[in-house]
């Protein structure tokens, strides 16, 4: 699958790239974001490059379509939504999301993830989009509430911890 761009307003929704680097690593390296995202490690400009190349090669085999979420004046990133698992032939895919400590509360999580939505459900033709966070994440919890997302579940996750699980569907 071909990487697309997206304009959201005031945010761009593009590929990473190097100049991403530093804000990569400052954004990993924040207690909420370690506490919520797992199974990444980004130390370094080598540790960055890894993961820009890793989405680059996701978006290649048409298994995660991801952006970077860059504030559309200045280029600079804020933070990062995707659809991953993606599954064309079942229409299902769930949604993936972080944005940087010093952008957050001003609205950029639910801009680009309503604009993620839109781009899987009229572009990609799915039918199903899943979003999990751990009980406890009151941002969260209130992302998927004004996106539209409905609460379907809860279960443990690999890390011991609860995930509730929450659907959006197709209009
Ligand atoms: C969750 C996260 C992506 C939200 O990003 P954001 O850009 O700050 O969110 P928005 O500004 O779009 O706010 C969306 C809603 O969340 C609410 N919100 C944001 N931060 C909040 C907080 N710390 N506590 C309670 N509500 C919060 C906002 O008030 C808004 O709700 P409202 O419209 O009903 O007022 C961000 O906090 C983050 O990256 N956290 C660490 C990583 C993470 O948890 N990722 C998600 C894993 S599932």
């Amino acid at each position: 699958m071909k990487p697309v761009a997206i304009d959201a307003g005031d945010y761009r929704l593009r590929q990473f790239h190097k100049a991403d680097r530093p804000a990569l690593i400052e954004a990993f390296a924040d207690d909420d974001h370690r506490r919520y995202v797992l199974n990444y490690r980004l130390l370094d400009f080598s540790d960055a490059d890894r993961y820009i190349a890793r989405r680059a090669a996701e978006w290649a085999r048409g298994v995660r379509c991801s952006w970077a979420i860059a504030e559309a004046r200045v280029d600079r990133l804020l933070g990062e939504v995707g659809l991953k698992d993606l599954d064309l032939r079942a229409g299902t895919a769930e949604a993936a999301l972080w944005v940087h400590p010093a952008a957050r509360r001003r609205g950029v999580a639910v801009t680009a993830l309503t604009a993620a939505l839109r781009f899987g459900f009229d572009t990609l033709g799915l039918h199903e989009i899943a979003y999990l966070y751990h009980e406890g994440n009151l941002a969260s919890a209130a992302v998927a509430r004004r996106c539209g997302f409905r609460f379907v579940g809860t279960f443990v996750s690999s890390d011991g911890r609860k995930l509730l699980r929450c659907l959006r569907v197709t209009e």
